[in-house]
């Protein structure tokens, strides 16, 4: 199941979102591996990556029912929504887990930012080896 780029208007985009990418050949069609966007408020990471041609895993379709989305926050923690319960049961399943941990899906923009998101080259593997 996938999810479109977009599946509602959102605000203008006004909060910085850097995006580091470990593994750029696998989720864009070029090599770069920052990439600093504009964000609305309301927007969850997920819906920015894929807007901006990041094509990363989202296998339940951002509905906070797999772990491909898993990311790392490593600036701007409060200016995301909080984590809920049924993310943080959710995000203990991936793959190399830190204290910086979330589903993509499940952290809005709610701040001003800057906000620096880091995606693991091996969350994309990983699903790969994951029969359905
Ligand atoms: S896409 Fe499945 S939990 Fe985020």
């Amino acid at each position: 199941m996938h999810m479109k780029a977009s599946d509602h208007d959102h605000g203008p985009a006004t909060v910085p979102v850097r995006i580091i990418l470990e593994d750029p050949h696998g989720l864009t069609e070029d090599d770069k591996p920052e990439h600093d966007l504009m964000a609305a408020k309301g927007e969850s990471i997920l819906e920015l990556a894929l807007e901006h041609g990041i094509s990363m895993e989202h296998t339940c379709g951002g509905v906070c029912a797999c772990s491909t989305c898993h990311c790392y926050v490593e600036k701007g923690m409060d200016d995301l929504s909080e984590s809920t319960e049924a993310e943080e049961d959710r995000v203990e399943e991936a793959p190399g887990l830190q204290r910086n941990s979330r589903l993509a899906c499940q952290c809005e923009v709610i701040g001003d930012g800057p906000i620096v998101i880091r995606i693991p080259a091996w969350n994309r593997n990983a699903v790969k080896e994951v029969p359905h």
